[in-house]
């Protein structure tokens, strides 16, 4: 998925890299080491700088400008992996030990703050409608961790609940990623068009996100989604489809503790069911209503890359070719 865009994609990203290194090297003693152990990790995958410059490409912005978006952009995702692995009592991030796990979460909630405020403070140079965007962002994923973190262990969460929080604590800030493109660009039209692909983009990327927990993969163990009792997309979905599953995962739920065994045989039976069949369909049509939104872009450099960068996402997960 990454470096579709080529060697000035790679060279972009580098320099991002250069001046996250450098903000993070201020002398702030244990809060800078915290975040330079998360923020500098090789295992990022830098998704979010990337699709910055892609869109940038598209609307032909050149300029400095574009790369303290991709620097801001990656600072509010990392500070919020920070706050959620706190939530998520998590102990492994980017193939390391969390902060939190190798500090504390009284570190892990301040090194966090601390990114916030350093990636809003990066738009000091920007247009207002680019800096508001900014601070909107971190309010709905705010807002969005709070639901999901109330909505844990809730089978009755609707579809529409699942996605309005996908919405804020992914869609919002890939979003923001082509809005800053859009307006950097004095390109307001734009910026709207691109800010609807990036949530669309975000939403998608959660729900492969969820599906590969199901699947399983190089970097996770499969079904955690199951023991830490996270209503995630095929989850709802495989209980639509099976009730008695439904009933035997709310009781599972209902438990202290789960066996790993009593986690692997609920798993199986989610596969039963098909739903990743129908989570890759709804995946497929998610990432198809995306490419729309990039209208004519989607032939032109940066337009055509973000649809490969789309692609990928789904061929991560399937050896299909895409359906729509
Ligand atoms: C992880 O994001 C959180 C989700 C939105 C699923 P990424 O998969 O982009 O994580 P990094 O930045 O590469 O570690
Ligand atoms: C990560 O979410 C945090 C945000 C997207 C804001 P998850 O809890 O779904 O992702 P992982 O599995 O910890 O990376
Ligand atoms: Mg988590
Ligand atoms: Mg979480």
């Amino acid at each position: 998925m990454n470096g579709l865009g080529g060697f000035h994609e790679e060279r972009f990203v580098s320099r991002v890299e250069g001046k996250l290194d450098a903000l993070l090297s201020r002398g702030h003693g244990k809060l800078d080491e915290a975040a330079r152990h998360i923020c500098l990790a090789p295992k990022a995958k830098r998704a979010r700088p990337r699709l910055c410059y892609l869109f940038g490409q598209a609307l032909g912005v050149d300029s400095p400008l574009l790369e303290d978006v991709a620097v801001t952009v990656e600072l509010i995702h990392t500070a919020s992996l920070l706050h959620d692995d706190v939530i998520d009592e998590g102990d492994v991030r980017r193939g390391f030990p969390t902060v939190n796990a190798k500090w504390d979460n009284l570190v892990a909630v301040l090194t966090g703050d601390l990114m916030l405020s350093g990636a809003l403070l990066q738009l000091e140079k920007h247009p207002v409608p680019v800096i508001m965007g900014a601070a909107r962002v971190v309010y709905q994923m705010t807002r969005a961790a709070m639901f999901e973190a109330d909505s844990r262990g809730n089978l009755d969460l609707t579809l529409e609940e699942w996605e309005s929080i996908a919405t804020g604590k992914t869609g919002v800030l890939f979003g923001w990623c082509g809005e800053a493109a859009g307006h950097l660009a004095e390109r307001p039209d734009m910026a709207e068009k691109f800010s609807r692909c990036g949530h669309l983009l975000g939403v998608a990327f959660q729900m492969a996100d969820d599906l590969l927990d199901l699947k399983g993969g190089a970097a996770k163990d499969p079904f955690a989604d199951i023991s830490n009792r996270n209503p995630s997309y095929p989850l709802l979905r495989a209980i639509q489809i099976s009730p008695s599953l439904g009933a035997d995962l709310k009781a599972a739920w209902a438990k202290d503790e789960l066996t790993p065994e009593e986690v692997r045989k609920l798993g199986h039976a989610v596969l039963e069911t098909g739903v990743a069949g129908l989570t890759m369909q709804v995946l497929s049509e998610k990432i198809a209503e995306a490419i729309d939104c990039l209208g004519d872009y989607r032939e032109a450099p940066g337009g055509s890359d973000i649809v490969g960068w789309a692609r990928a996402l789904w061929g991560s997960l399937s050896s299909d070719p895409m359906p729509v």
